[in-house]
């Protein structure tokens, strides 16, 4: 859910800090790019040089750094992230958060950011209590700020009560959950198919093609990335997912027919971009094929189309998109496919566009729906174009 996500975290003046270290192991254990903020209170609790090696990045605790020259940017960091988090967050910055104050650094990028801002509040019972601080609370809550609730317990006073500052594991829970439950794709069975399939001629040789897979991997991913629960029947290939997917490995089209058939009834979204062989040899060889004879010739007979069978089996609530590869009267045979087989969307790749095919890390592509309409993206990297075809999607969805 953090993977690739940049957070700045934001650390007051509290006992909590320690608990800080932890907190930026995790989210850099999940994934995520993380700043570090220290207040000049905080950096009494804790060292920004342990902050900066957990982050692997500079820790920022004023302004200016008269010593190096550095001025940090208040505005670039606030945009620079996609939360911002103020973990210990002591009464004090609570109220500065609550009416604007800025005269340090963390809360400066705290006026300065769009992004979701959560707060993890760290103090003593009584101050926590406080009219003041419920004000405060209350008026971060009005902006839109999520405050993730201190625990009960031991506090650092001696004092027994509410205060202590949420446990990190449960920041990042909270976190992640946010981000899931805002995910367009969050628990949609998706199935995509990927890469060539090898058809055998003998136990050594196979007819295949230049399929790499790259692009069933980038779509199963990004739908990953989406909250969807993704199951990817994939040819033979060197691609890895990144993402906790359902990978079921094939070799042949008629191995991805019967892995399809069985997989279809349960997904709701299907994205065929397998390049399924369309002919395979009627039989293959036990042995290897000895080279007795001048010429040699192989029968081969249609395999079944598996874009066309799931077509047919089609429900009403189920999404199929297809892929089109062509080198001529590109479009025509689109549209013509993408009525053929019962599609919602056809995705077409020419090959007359540079840039776009096999084993490239771009594509160029057109996608036709089902009232023939048509968008034309421009060349992009195979990560570009499975969110183009996501957005597509959801706009069916
Ligand atoms: N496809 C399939 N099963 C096959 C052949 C193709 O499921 N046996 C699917 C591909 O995954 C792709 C779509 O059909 O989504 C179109 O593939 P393409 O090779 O462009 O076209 P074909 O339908 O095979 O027609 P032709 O080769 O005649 O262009």
């Amino acid at each position: 859910m953090l993977k690739n996500k940049n957070i700045i975290l934001g650390v007051c003046g509290s006992i909590a800090a320690y608990k800080s270290a932890i907190l930026v192991r995790l989210l850099v254990k999940a994934g995520a790019n993380v700043k570090v903020i220290l207040t000049a209170d905080a950096a009494n609790f804790i060292t920004p040089l342990t902050l900066a090696t957990l982050s692997k990045n500079p820790v920022y605790t004023q302004y200016f750094e008269a010593d190096t020259g550095v001025w940090s940017n208040h505005v670039e960091l606030g945009l620079w992230a996609d939360f911002m988090i103020v973990a210990p967050a002591s009464a004090n910055t609570l109220a500065k958060m609550a009416t604007g104050i800025c005269d340090n650094l963390l809360t400066a990028v705290y006026l300065s950011a769009k992004c979701p801002v959560f707060v993890a509040p760290a103090m003593d019972l009584d101050m926590w209590k406080h009219e003041s601080t419920r004000h405060n609370i209350s008026a971060l809550l009005s902006y839109g700020n999520q405050v993730i609730k201190p625990d009960s317990g031991e506090l650092a006073s001696g004092l027994y009560g509410e205060g202590r500052m949420a446990e990190p594991e449960e920041i990042v829970s909270f976190l992640t959950g946010l981000v899931q439950s805002t995910l367009p794709l969050l628990g949609k069975k998706i199935m995509v198919t990927a890469g060539p399939t090898y058809e055998a001629i003998d136990p050594v040789r196979f007819i295949g093609n230049h399929s790499s897979g790259k692009m069933g991997f980038a779509l199963a991913d990004h739908f990953a990335a989406l909250g969807a629960e993704v199951t990817l029947i994939t040819g033979p290939t060197a691609e890895k997912s990144n993402y906790p997917l359902t990978r079921i490995d094939v070799v042949s089209a008629a191995e991805m027919l019967k892995a399809c058939k069985a997989n279809f009834p349960a997904a709701e979204i299907t994205v065929m971009s397998a390049a399924v062989a369309d002919y395979t040899p009627v039989t293959a060889a036990e042995q290897k094929i000895k080279k007795n004879t001048s010429e040699f010739s192989l029968e081969l007979k249609k395999t079944e189309d598996i874009l066309a069978t799931l077509g047919q089996m089609k429900t009403d609530s189920q999404i199929l998109v297809g892929f089109a590869l062509e080198t001529e009267n590109e479009e025509a045979y689109a549209k013509a496919k993408l009525v053929k087989k019962n599609l919602d969307l056809i995705v077409l790749n020419s090959l007359n566009d540079k840039g776009a095919g096999f084993k490239k890390d771009t594509n160029k592509i057109t996608i036709f729906n089902k009232s023939s309409e048509k968008t034309v993206f421009e060349m992009k990297s195979k990560t570009e174009v499975a969110e183009d075809i996501c957005n597509e999607i959801l706009k069916l969805v």
